[in-house]
């Protein structure tokens, strides 16, 4: 090949590979045979584009990232001692500081070049951190494009509101911080919480090149606004005796971080001023200009009384702990976590055993710690929250682990570190699947309390019951007059037909949110469709789908599977309307199903196929279009041949929609 095509094929080839490295996990080539086509590009064109262009993201946690400029840690303070110390040793001259909540999420940064979102990576040792640059565009209000065409490094909080927390994923999840670095990091989707769901707060801001020209800290945080960044609030305490409003600001900050949107673990104070800060300087671990200060511990000690186990609704069933009341934080506490069966093993722990309890950085208070066999003295003089006295005795037994389900009685099965509840009879389940079909559908004014009314009456039991209700039903339980029936039935009636996105969501299957309902509806198109793969196709052939996993197609079809009587029931009632289509090219509206052995990885198959229109089924029926079959096709050649399938060569299907394979333009060109 002469020199320009040869630069010419090494650059395509170098593209092309890379993208199917990075974007479809599906390698065509060793890493030996792609570095050797880079090093070759490298000696032949140095300057070439490819060489240097931005290149597609890389899978979360599969790249490390060197930080330019090293994201440290902040030195802590837990007294007013601590913030008169910081005060004195850090003011010359200048006593201007500012301070922000100190948010319990996961530290990220952003590197924009031109004002654009170059890469994203999370703190790691402060050093290097992990490239999670496809999550990070995930969350709502990461910009990917700055106002100002700038090169910077935005470092920020990213958090997840609490309100959010509680309605989804309490259940799977003690905290939000968790949450937040698993959704980073997760790959495919397949991590518990959706990237979507998470905030960026931004807390400092770095220019490699040309910067604002700004003096203080809080100038940055406003010209962070006018890029389009949202940074976390802050405010500014000037005066002679800074820390006499600090130590207020903390106080008050104790008292209300309880009912703050996000959780936090403290107060950072920082000084404003740029050029004070760099006097100051750092030490190997933190800044000398920077002081985080903590809330006080929020730990306490108590005794263990009982055990209650309660089912969510995935059918987790967790141990809640009864202990001798116990301020922890400013609040009473007489129920605490344990978590699940695994975390009762761990602790050894018993009924009668001292407690060490927390609830920091939890929303729901737990135990840590077993300190033994507690004493009689250990429960004297304790105060329900209502100020009355605790009369409860010491007792010591060994904590009870369930067979049976506390809400429906049928038999537990262990799931490593849970148990759990498998039926979808069962009550408990029930109630939240009932409540989440309603929340998610939207109707209004049927809430928790209405849905447990109708369970308890025996007037509904599953979701399919719902739409059965008369009006004479309705105004025969307590408190629902004529007019609220009316609403309710008005209600149902509005969800009496929907889209296969929506009814998939409602249906409440564990990690099934409205995205992933949205990419599997737009992949079967129709309710039928779906039920066919569940009967015969394959989960591989659903992580065909972008964003879908093998756990999350697993955990689909284990939903579905154990929803299909509800599912029947509710298609009588129901019209669940076929999703619209989405690509279009030359095999729009085309089926099509492969099988044999193919020389391509066949996801890169099945998404040539998708790109050009087509969809990818799992098997052979009479409605199936075209068979692709490689050599070795076993029963699905067969059944395609007696069925008059049409029946493609790989070669065949690849002359329709691309050149051949090797020109490296082929696959991502159509
Ligand atoms: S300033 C030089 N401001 O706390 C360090 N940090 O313990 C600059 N954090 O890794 C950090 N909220 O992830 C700063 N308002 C805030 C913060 C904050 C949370 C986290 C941050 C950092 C950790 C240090």
């Amino acid at each position: 090949m002469a020199g320009e095509d040869r630069i010419e094929y090494l650059a395509e080839a170098v593209r092309y590979h890379r993208e199917l490295y990075y974007n479809h996990s599906a390698p065509e080539i060793s890493d030996s045979e792609f570095d050797a086509m880079w090093d070759e590009l490298t000696k032949l064109d140095p300057d070439n584009k490819v060489l240097h262009e931005v290149g597609p993201e890389p899978l979360p946690g599969t790249v490390k990232v060197e930080h330019l400029f090293p994201m440290r840690s902040l030195d802590k303070g837990i007294s007013d001692e601590d913030i008169i110390h910081f005060v004195t040793q850090s003011t010359f001259g200048g006593k201007r500081y500012l301070a922000q909540p100190k948010l319990d999420g996961s530290a990220l940064s952003l590197e924009y070049i031109a004002g654009n979102l170059h890469r994203a990576a999370t703190r790691g040792s402060g050093e290097r951190g992990e490239d999670v640059t496809l999550n990070a565009k995930l969350v709502a209000n990461v910009p990917s494009r700055l106002n100002r065409p700038v090169d910077c490094h935005i470092r920020g909080e990213v958090v997840m509101p609490l309100a959010v927390f509680e309605e989804k994923y309490r259940d799977v999840s003690p905290n939000p911080r968790n949450l937040c670095s698993g959704a980073l990091r997760q790959k495919h989707g397949d991590g518990k919480a959706d990237a979507a769901d998470l905030v960026f707060w931004a807390y400092d801001v770095k220019f490699p090149n040309e910067s604002p020209d700004c003096t203080n800290d809080s100038e940055l945080l406003i010209w962070l606004q006018s890029a389009g960044v949202e940074p976390a609030p802050w405010e500014i305490f000037e005066s002679d005796s800074p820390q006499i409003d600090m130590i207020d600001h903390t106080k008050k900050w104790s008292k209300s971080r309880a009912t703050y949107e996000y959780e936090i673990d403290g107060l950072v104070f920082k000084l404003d001023n740029l050029e004070q800060r760099e006097n100051l300087g750092m030490t190997a671990h933190h800044p000398r200009w920077a002081l985080a200060w903590k809330f006080p511990s929020q730990e306490a000690i108590s005794v263990l009384l009982g055990v209650d186990w309660q089912t969510g609704r995935t059918g987790a069933v967790t141990p809640v702990a009864r202990i001798a009341p116990q301020m922890v934080g400013g609040v009473t506490v007489e129920n605490v976590t344990l978590h699940n069966v695994g975390e009762v093993e761990r602790l050894g722990i018993k009924i009668g055993d001292k407690v060490k309890i927390t609830r920091r950085g939890d929303v729901i208070p737990k135990i840590i710690e077993n300190l033994g066999k507690a004493a009689a003295s250990d429960i004297s003089n304790r105060v329900h929250a209502d100020g009355s006295q605790f009369t409860g005795k010491l007792e010591f037994a060994e904590i009870s682990i369930p067979n049976l389900c506390p809400a429906c009685n049928r038999t537990l099965e262990k799931d490593g570190a849970f148990l759990r509840c498998i039926s979808l009879e069962c009550s408990a389940r029930t109630a939240r699947s009932l409540t989440y079909w309603c929340r998610t559908l939207e109707m209004d004014g049927i809430g928790e309390k209405l849905i447990e009314a109708l369970l308890d009456s025996e007037l509904v039991s599953t979701i399919a019951d719902l739409y059965k209700l008369s009006h004479s039903q309705l105004t025969s339980l307590e408190r629902i007059g004529d007019k609220s029936a009316y609403n309710v039935l008005d209600e149902l009636a509005k969800t009496r037909s929907m889209p296969l996105s929506k009814f998939l969501h409602a249906l409440g299957i564990e990690r099934i949110g409205p995205e992933v309902a949205a990419t599997i509806s737009q992949y079967f198109i129709s309710l039928q469709k779906l039920l066919v793969w569940v009967e015969g196709g394959d989960n591989e052939e659903l992580t065909t789908i972008d964003g879908i996993g093998e756990k999350v197609a697993a955990i689909f079809r284990d939903g579905i599977n154990k929803r299909k009587e509800l599912i029947h029931a509710l298609s009588e009632i129901i019209d669940v309307t076929d999703e619209l289509e989405a690509a279009t090219g030359i095999f729009d509206g085309r089926s099509f199903c492969i099988t044999g052995s193919l020389s391509r990885p066949r996801k890169e198959i099945a998404l040539a196929i998708k790109n050009a229109g087509g969809k990818v089924v799992g098997s052979v029926s009479g409605n199936l279009d075209i068979l692709v079959a490689g050599e070795k096709a076993g029963s699905k050649l067969a059944k395609a041949e007696s069925l008059g399938v049409k029946v493609w060569s790989e070669d065949e299907l690849f002359s329709q929609i691309a050149e051949p394979r090797n020109s490296p333009k082929t696959l991502f060109e159509f």
